[in-house]
């Protein structure tokens, strides 16, 4: 063994129940993956290269963001001030402001630009013991520019210490200059999702099934498009009103169906079926001052895997801190600690196709793991900015 972490609890999140938790307990890491779990009483140091008394402390897997847009120029602080004067998001869209108004901002950057600006809401993130991070595209809504954002999202994962999963978001918006969304559907087929193929940019492809998205039919399209290259399915749906986008979604298998506000409970059955995870989002609930709570009562009674991100963007949910959400995912969803600790880990793993890498403490899998100073799990959801990570091991390499 590399290294062993000894006399710590371990938050395992296998199985369904307490966290999965080893009181008592250590871990052995061999060549950046977990070789060996047991209790601290049955370990051998003399086996370690270098041991780590860990005090009692508790492990967790890294936290996983399963869903961020924090590649961006600029900020949405006037948006911010109209909506305190009542003005809603849709309308604020409607208007040219929101989303276009970012792309903008986004496409006047060069990529190392781009990367400069962004890089500092990815190190919050990490700072908090986040591991893995999903970054979508959706800022940049041509090819020249969608492909500056991806690139500078997958060269975060060669500068970082962090595993990136991209996801091209080209179906976001409609871009100035077209008139038609159905032109501009056409055009991400037939010439910007090629290309992100070929260059594999992505990971997965995302959409905006909503009124000021796109609609079910278009999604559909530009969906089986990315299914025929080999890219897999997620959907922004149901977040402010009912297009069938989950359906939809769960109909072509995809990964993940994310925010859901006005999804139906009878839906939460396509789901279940599907395999498809079930993606909250507390902060843009919580920024957007919404009232209409995602069916969370039946997707727990379904045991649907449900994952909670912070969908970091400039205009809907400017957080840049995944425990703060997790704090939201309790107190907006009505959710437990347990639900939220597993939609940061095993769920949200699920969620980006990453379920046999990481998001539970599990030998063979990667040894991205954080030793928190808590007492009880629930310490990582019950404050806003009480905790830290004490240590941050990412490919069982202490950070
Ligand atoms: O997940 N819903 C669409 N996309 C983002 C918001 C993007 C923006 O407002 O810039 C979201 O909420
Ligand atoms: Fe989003």
């Amino acid at each position: 063994m590399d290294t062993l972490i000894t006399d710590i609890n371990i938050a395992t999140m296998q199985g369904s129940t307490d966290y999965g938790a080893l009181y008592d307990a250590a871990i052995g890491i061999t060549d950046g993956s977990i070789s060996w779990l047991g209790a601290a009483a049955a370990c051998d140091e003399s086996a370690a290269q270098s041991v780590i008394h860990g005090a009692g402390r508790w492990l967790t897997p890294g936290l996983i963001d399963c869903h961020t847009h924090l590649v961006y120029g600029g900020h949405r602080a006037q948006e911010f001030e109209l909506k305190l004067q009542g003005e809603s998001y849709e309308h604020i869209a409607r208007n040219g402001g929101g989303i276009v108004s970012t792309v903008a901002a986004t496409r006047k950057l060069n990529e190392q630009q781009l990367a400069a600006v962004s890089a500092p809401r990815l190190k919050r993130l990490l700072a908090e013991g986040v591991t893995t991070v999903e970054i979508k595209s959706g800022y940049g809504l041509n090819l020249e520019d969608e492909l500056k954002m991806l690139r500078v999202a997958r060269q975060f994962a060669r500068d970082h210490e962090v595993n990136i999963r991209t996801t091209f978001l080209g179906a976001h918006a409609l871009p100035v200059e077209y008139q038609r969304s159905e032109d501009y559907i056409d055009f991400l087929i037939d010439t910007v999702l090629p290309k992100v193929a070929e260059e594999n940019l992505a990971d997965a492809v995302d959409f905006f099934c909503e009124s000021i998205g796109f609609s079910y039919e278009q999604c559909r399209r530009f969906a089986l498009a990315a299914l025929k290259l080999g890219l897999p399915v997620k959907g922004h749906v149901e977040q402010l009103s009912y297009l069938e986008g989950a359906k939809l979604v769960a109909d072509l298998g995809g990964l993940s169906v994310d925010h859901l506000e006005y999804l139906p409970e009878s839906d939460v059955t396509f789901l279940k079926q599907a395999g498809t995870v079930a993606v909250l989002l507390p902060g843009a609930f919580y920024c957007l001052a919404e009232t209409q709570l995602p069916p969370v009562q039946k997707m727990l009674d379904l045991d649907l895997p449900i994952a909670i991100a912070t969908d970091l963007n400039p205009g809907s949910s400017p957080i840049a801190s995944l425990l703060t959400i997790m704090n939201l995912a309790c107190t907006q969803f009505h959710l437990t600690p347990e639900t939220v600790l597993r939609g940061v880990t095993c769920h949200a793993a699920r969620a980006l196709g990453m379920q046999d890498e990481v998001g539970q403490i599990s030998v063979g899998l990667k040894a991205d793991l954080v030793l928190w100073d808590i007492e009880v799990p629930a310490q990582l959801c019950y404050g806003m900015n009480l905790v830290q990570p004490q240590m941050v091991f990412k490919n069982g390499r202490l950070l």
